[in-house]
């Protein structure tokens, strides 16, 4: 991706925004159905698999440590899988370009095969932390040689034996949970994980779909996790929901563009995913949730959100895990609204895409927007106007700073540029011609 040349894009303050929007399928899910697919006998059919970049590159990674994969339509992809530990080892290295998500579960899966894989990725993602998985994973058995930090490039050799483990999450991240569990697929006995605070739990109800046993339970404010190894995964029909961190743009954008009225149906409401929803309710926002009901183990259901004066709110660290993704769209909405919107407790924002704390806070400055990073704090102050708007945006290879600063864009007084709108392809493909069915004035010009 990064041999296509940046695709500036300038949003301007738009009309009303009307209609009903087919918003792409929930990112975590599809990188984790192509996994166990790969992992599980016979074969899968994935229904609505979100075809973004970084999904793609999981499918790429999966395809070179043996899984057949074809796409027979539309998001729909039959995988045959190979079993648990009998991945083959990759003849090339394995790119998975933007995606933390890709990179750090894959981790997980090789620490418990015994081949050796070399993982790397794009200039965002080299950047990344990859040590709070590399870590847990070493002590089940697996090597790791990486970068400073243990970025990558990162060389694994992964054990045919692997220990289970017994491990408490330093940082709430489900990226990190998903790595142990599925090392622990291929451990004899028990793997047990605690997380100090509960994270998306995609990777748990998925195992659970496919076969394995799993049992969650409740531990102080968090949860305990534990896996019995080696089972047998049995292929398995998924059909993937809408993603509602992808949902967020279109959804903020109708409230604060005057008079908008916009519906998104079938998005998946996962309630380690819902923060957002909360929020925006707090803040004033009516949102309709229609035909709730659930999906391959998922809740789903169908919004409908109406342009509303937002006000602003104080946003507690607990709530961080389940809106983590949501913050920079977030900070938008708060840019509308009268009063200070707090938001507390986002350490983690600075080890994303981009530095988010740092990028989102840039993007609303240039745009004339009040806005302070206090510790791990974001502050907004709104005026409950319009702000100015007018600036460019510096995207930093990050999809959500890019589809967040153009969603600023339709409802400041003047537009918003960005400077580089490829990177949206690796979650939201179709964003600017989604956007512009609802009347969103985008354009390269
Ligand atoms: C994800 C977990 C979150 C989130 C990311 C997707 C996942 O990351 O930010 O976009 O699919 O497990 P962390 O685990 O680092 O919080």
């Amino acid at each position: 991706m990064n041999s296509i040349a940046p695709q500036k894009l300038i949003a301007r303050p738009s009309p009303a925004l009307r209609g009903s929007v087919s918003i792409p399928a929930d990112k975590s899910i599809s990188h984790r159905a192509l996994m166990l697919a790969a992992l599980a006998v016979g074969e899968s059919r994935i229904s609505g698999l979100l075809e973004a970049e970084d999904v793609l590159r999981t499918a790429d990674a999966v395809r070179a440590l043996g899984a057949e994969l074809e796409r027979v339509g539309p998001g729909v992809w039959h995988v045959a899988g190979r079993g648990i530990g009998g991945l083959v080892e990759p003849e090339n290295v394995l790119d998975m370009g933007n995606s933390g998500t890709a990179a750090r579960l894959l981790c997980g899966i090789l620490a418990s095969h015994p081949l050796f894989a070399v993982l790397t990725g794009d200039a965002s993602l080299r950047r990344r932390p990859m040590r709070r998985v590399t870590e847990p994973l070493g002590r089940i058995g697996a090597q790791f040689l990486g970068r400073e930090g243990g970025r990558l490039p990162l060389a694994i050799i992964g054990t045919g034996r692997a220990l289970p483990l017994d491990y408490r999450l330093e940082v709430a991240s489900a990226q990190v949970k998903s790595a142990i569990l599925l090392a622990g697929l291929n451990a004899r006995g028990l793997t047990v994980v605690e997380e100090p605070e509960p994270t998306r739990d995609h990777s748990e109800n998925m195992l659970r779909y496919f076969g394995a046993e799993i049992v969650v339970e409740p531990k102080g404010k968090g949860r305990l996790i534990t896996l019995r190894g080696q089972p047998e995964l049995r292929g398995a029909e998924i059909a993937v929901p809408g993603d509602i961190s992808s949902a967020a743009f279109p959804l903020v954008a109708a409230l604060i563009v005057p008079g908008s009225e916009v519906e998104i149906p079938k998005v998946g409401l996962n309630p380690l995913r819902t923060g957002l929803l909360f929020t925006l309710a707090e803040m004033g926002a009516e949102i309709a949730i229609e035909n709730e009901r659930t999906m391959g183990g998922e809740k789903v259901g169908d919004l409908r959100v109406r342009a509303a004066p937002l006000r602003g709110v104080d946003v507690p660290a607990e709530r961080a895990p389940s809106m983590i993704d949501e913050y920079p769209i977030l900070a938008v909405a708060a840019a509308f609204a009268e009063g200070t919107t707090r938001m507390r407790g986002l350490q983690e924002l600075r080890v994303k895409e981009s530095d988010r704390l740092a990028s989102t806070a840039r993007m609303l400055a240039a745009n004339g927007v009040a806005v302070e990073i206090a510790g791990n704090d974001l502050m907004v102050h709104g005026s409950g106007k319009p702000p100015p708007g007018g600036g460019l945006v510096a995207t930093e290879m990050d999809h959500r700073i890019a589809m967040s600063a153009l969603v600023l864009g339709l409802a400041t007084k003047e537009p918003v540029a960005i400077d580089d709108s490829t990177f949206i392809e690796t979650s939201f493909p179709r964003f600017v011609a989604l956007m512009q069915s609802l009347g969103a004035k985008i354009s390269r010009e």
